[in-house]
């Protein structure tokens, strides 16, 4: 893309700001500025004047989860299915790692939060050994792909490698980095970090399959036969990853997708329901929510939208193809951005300025023609470290692990 065709564009889309300090940068700066320009998918940015109409909603109604006691009752059935899938290499696990962290409002990648008291324990030293954990009830290892950003993805990768994977094989490890979006004002209007860069920030959850792809790393996938991947967030410090009493009891249901869901602990608690939508899976936000829907109770007097998602989910990876080119919902976020402001200087506001624009991986859900919640035990899976404190946090989360007998 050369100067005039940015400029065009630019003015189409009521964005010539952009170019107001072209002619003091050098030339790889301005070559730098042309690409992100050319990268731009419009689609996405002019979106902003019609986000109202994204966010509506089709009809909802509950769904049914596997319940604890079901899956006691049939522990032994689920976990020799599940190991018979990873000892058959049919399983992969993706961490998402692409994003930000802002509300913890570390300078690092999540991961490498050293949840320790006594000793250094990092974010993704648990993590390897809760999949390390099920790989050595196997006895075999399941490979794991890592998502970074450009954002954090040096540090990742150094961050593992210094620490020699944390003693899980360097063969079944790979990164591959997430793609990046442009953010805007309130107005729509791009937002500048420097005056030869917009501001760009990671493009969602949602996209890692789709970034797989772009990536050439899906040939691993297919080339070892993976049935199954099993995504899961980088937060959850507690999260079992390749259950394979999670694996067992969703290839027992027949779904092509499974969810770990915690029970609520009240019916206004802020986690979003796995519930039916339209007769398909979906994800409702607590926000999105009526009080009559949240309050609403089944005759054992159990909430009728009991169960909140943790960001574990098993999808088939022929499911996945069928979702590689579909169009994704898109969630426009308001976000604290920094951004450079018209005198040129670097801005760190104190409340949101602006827009990220993201897919989410609770939509592939809803693009699965079905899915299977399966209970977790929230004081035994689920500590999610999302706050600085409080809910949610490092604090609770040592709490959690304490409980659980590790060491910190
Ligand atoms: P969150 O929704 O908690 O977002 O991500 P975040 O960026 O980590 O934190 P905040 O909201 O800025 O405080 C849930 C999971 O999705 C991953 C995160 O790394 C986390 O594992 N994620 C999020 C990505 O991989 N890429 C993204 O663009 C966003």
């Amino acid at each position: 893309m050369n100067y005039n065709n940015a400029y065009t564009i630019l003015k189409e889309h009521g964005q010539l700001h952009v170019l107001a300090h072209f002619d003091s940068l050098d030339e790889s700066e301005q070559a730098h500025l042309l690409s992100q320009i050319a990268g731009i998918d419009w689609h996405i940015i002019d979106s902003v004047s019609h986000r109202q109409e994204i966010t509506k909603r089709g009809s909802l109604a509950p769904l049914d989860a596997i319940e604890t006691d079901e899956i006691e009752k049939k522990h032994s059935l689920f976990q020799e299915l599940g190991l018979d899938a990873i000892r058959k290499q049919q399983i992969g696990a993706v961490l998402l790692a692409g994003g930000q962290g802002t509300r913890l409002g570390l300078d690092k990648p999540k991961g490498m939060l050293n949840v320790g008291l006594t000793k250094e324990l990092y974010l993704f030293e648990m993590l390897i050994r809760n999949l390390q954990k099920n790989t050595d009830a196997a006895g075999a290892f399941v490979p794991l792909y890592i998502m970074t950003s450009d954002k954090n993805h040096d540090d990742t990768a150094a961050f593992f490698k210094e620490h020699n994977y944390f003693g899980y094989p360097k063969d079944y490890i790979s990164f591959f980095i997430q793609e990046m979006v442009p953010c805007t004002d309130f107005n729509g209007k791009l937002l500048m970090e420097s005056p030869s860069s917009l501001c760009m920030s990671p493009n969602g959850n949602g996209g890692w399959y789709t970034s797989m792809h772009n990536c050439g790393i899906l040939e691993d996938v297919r080339r070892r036969g993976l049935k199954w991947l099993n995504v899961f967030s980088v937060d959850n410090v507690l999260q079992q990853i390749a259950d394979p009493v999670f694996i067992g009891a969703t290839i027992d249901s027949g779904c092509v997708c499974g969810a770990k869901v915690v029970r609520k602990a009240a019916p206004d608690e802020r986690v979003g329901v796995l519930c039916l939508e339209d007769g398909r899976p979906s994800i409702v936000e607590y926000y999105e929510m009526t009080e009559e829907m949240a309050t609403l109770r089944k005759p054992n007097g159990d909430l009728t939208y009991n169960f909140g998602v943790t960001l574990n989910y098993l999808f088939t990876v022929d499911t996945l193809e069928q979702m590689l080119g579909a169009n994704m919902p898109l969630h426009i976020v308001e976000k604290k951005i920094p951004y450079m402001d018209a005198s040129g200087n670097l801005i760190h506001p104190d409340k949101p300025n602006g827009y990220k624009f993201e897919t989410l991986v609770l939509d592939m859900v809803h693009m699965s023609k079905d899915c299977i919640p399966c209970e977790i035990i929230r004081e035994k899976e689920f500590a999610p470290i999302k706050n600085a404190t409080g809910v949610d946090s490092l604090e609770s989360a040592r709490e959690l692990m304490k409980k659980n007998g590790i060491e910190l």
